[in-house]
């Protein structure tokens, strides 16, 4: 399947899911051909940035693991790296090695599909707002863990590099960033919604005790609920599943396309990613 091909389909669809039996050679040759730049991880990753826990596979250093060591929490739906990163990725790419269990499919939905059944009134809101900030807490070790950095002046630069604001506290040596991104892509003539706001809203509202981060849109907290718990039921309508099988391959168009995934409970589960540009 060559570069065109590829392009044509994740155009029409957003999706692309391969059953052949590809090893991870395979996959990391299919994916050198088509894909442009991959992310690598960094000594001081500022480009990965998350908490996700994520290992690289290998020796090449845009492999990673799907599901973290220990972290095997149900995802919501979202686009990858819109949280805090100026450019993210054009391409996911997704490779099996080995299934865990049924419940822990990969679930992707069409985010023009999902913007356009929402209800008119949040659509008008969205074009004429289209912007979120994110704001996350993290607690000294957690950020000298994900950052790979132990000095706040130094990762305040390496942040403002990516437009990321950054706030110090002395007291107990937390911090707090800030980072403003798109809620909508525009596609032709009308928008994706591809961003971050489920996972962060979600955690807000159903499980508040689990973090202090949170998204900023709306024109207030009760209409930022509102609309979060409409475009939850919206997704969950429209979310479809890719139920793994050893060797299968999936991209995903990431300025269109959310993906998530389900509870992992069995950590033999060996889904990996990779994150790429179109060139
Ligand atoms: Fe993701």
């Amino acid at each position: 399947m060559n570069k065109q091909l590829v392009k044509k389909i994740l155009e029409e669809n957003g999706v692309l899911i391969l059953k052949e039996k590809f090893t991870l050679d395979d996959f990391e040759q299919f994916s050198n051909d088509i894909g442009g730049d991959f992310i690598q991880k960094e000594e001081k990753h500022t480009v990965i940035g998350g908490n996700s826990g994520r290992s690289m596979v290998g020796e090449n250093k845009s492999v990673f693991t799907a599901t973290g060591l220990k972290s095997g929490h149900e995802v919501p739906l979202h686009g990858e790296l819109y949280f805090q990163n100026i450019n993210p990725p054009d391409l996911l790419w997704f490779f099996c090695e080995q299934p865990g269990d049924r419940s822990d499919s990969t679930w992707y939905c069409d985010g023009v599909t999902l913007f356009e059944s929402l209800s008119p009134e949040t659509q008008t809101y969205l074009v004429s707002n289209n912007l979120a900030t994110y704001h996350r807490y993290h607690p000294l070790e957690v950020w000298q863990n994900i950052y790979g950095i132990t000095d706040p002046a130094e990762l305040e630069i390496v942040l403002s590099k990516n437009r990321v604001r950054m706030k110090y506290q002395p007291e107990d040596g937390a911090i707090w960033t800030a980072f403003d991104s798109p809620i909508l892509q525009k596609k032709g003539s009308t928008w994706a919604f591809i961003n971050n706001i489920l996972p962060f809203g979600v955690r807000e509202i159903f499980y508040p005790d689990q973090t202090k981060s949170f998204v900023e849109f709306g024109k207030d907290i009760e209409h930022k609920k509102s609309m979060i718990l409409e475009i939850k039921e919206v997704a969950d309508q429209l979310t479809k599943e890719i139920h793994w099988e050893k060797g299968m391959l999936a991209i995903i168009d990431n300025k269109r396309t959310l993906h998530g995934r389900g509870q992992v409970s069995n950590f033999e589960r060996k889904v990996f990613v990779r994150m790429s540009y179109w060139s």
